[in-house]
């Protein structure tokens, strides 16, 4: 399963990016504003950091706008794909953008019958929004097997990124489901590093070697 970090902050994306493991990164709006920037500018920056895909959001709302703003942000690098909130309008531009070699990311996925419609349209990404769906009492998870089925079924190119990650348990579901793609906040991916008996493992190994040293 590739790693994504869902975050626009350059520090963030440097330190996970050293650890060897990161394979792409996804932005939204949200994000980009938290940051104090803009989406071009920040996407631009964060292509010189990462070898991988980037996902960058247009906020029209016709499908002629967000063809037009599609284009001019997969001009900013050849990594960039173009998020589209998933309705009808995305559909058509999905259409369009894709058979000009323009990746699209298929966000605020809710159910399997939006992503059976993604895919179908030409997206190269669905992003499910796993958390949002447990914050009103569904399963998350679920979402994602059926997914990934239904792509499997059919044969379908799109992959499907895991989405609104919110714990470690949501990882391991993603990975479980067979997703391509787990797009990962700093925080969660922190935790994704540590275990209390791989610590407690660490400092006995060092107390014995510095015992040892001393004989
Ligand atoms: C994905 O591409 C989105 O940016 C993100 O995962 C949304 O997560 P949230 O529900 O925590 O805002």
């Amino acid at each position: 399963m590739k790693i994504f970090i869902d975050t626009a902050n350059l520090e963030m994306i440097k330190e996970i990016n050293s650890w060897g493991i990161l394979d792409g990164v996804t932005t939204n709006p949200s994000l980009i504003a938290k940051e104090g920037t803009d989406v071009a500018t920040r996407v631009k920056e964060i292509a010189s950091i990462v070898d991988g895909p980037i996902s960058a959001e247009a906020m029209s709302t016709d499908w002629e706008g967000m063809v037009k703003e599609g284009r001019e942000l997969a001009k900013i690098h050849k990594n960039i794909n173009v998020k589209l909130p998933m309705c009808v309008e995305s559909l058509k531009a999905t259409k369009v953008l894709s058979s000009e070699g323009i990746d699209v990311n298929m966000t605020l996925i809710f159910s399997p019958h939006q992503a059976l419609l993604a895919a179908k349209a030409g997206a190269k990404y669905v992003s499910p929004f796993i958390g949002r769906l447990d914050d009103i009492g569904s399963y998350g998870t679920d979402l994602l097997g059926q997914i990934c089925g239904i792509f499997e079924n059919y044969g379908f190119d799109t992959e499907v990124i895991a989405a609104s990650i919110r714990s470690p348990v949501h990882v391991l579901d993603a990975a479980l489901a067979g997703c391509d793609i787990a797009t990962i906040p700093y925080n969660i991916l922190s935790m994704m590093v540590s275990h209390p008996k791989t610590d407690e493992g660490i400092a006995k190994f060092v107390a014995d070697f510095e015992k040892s040293k001393k004989k």
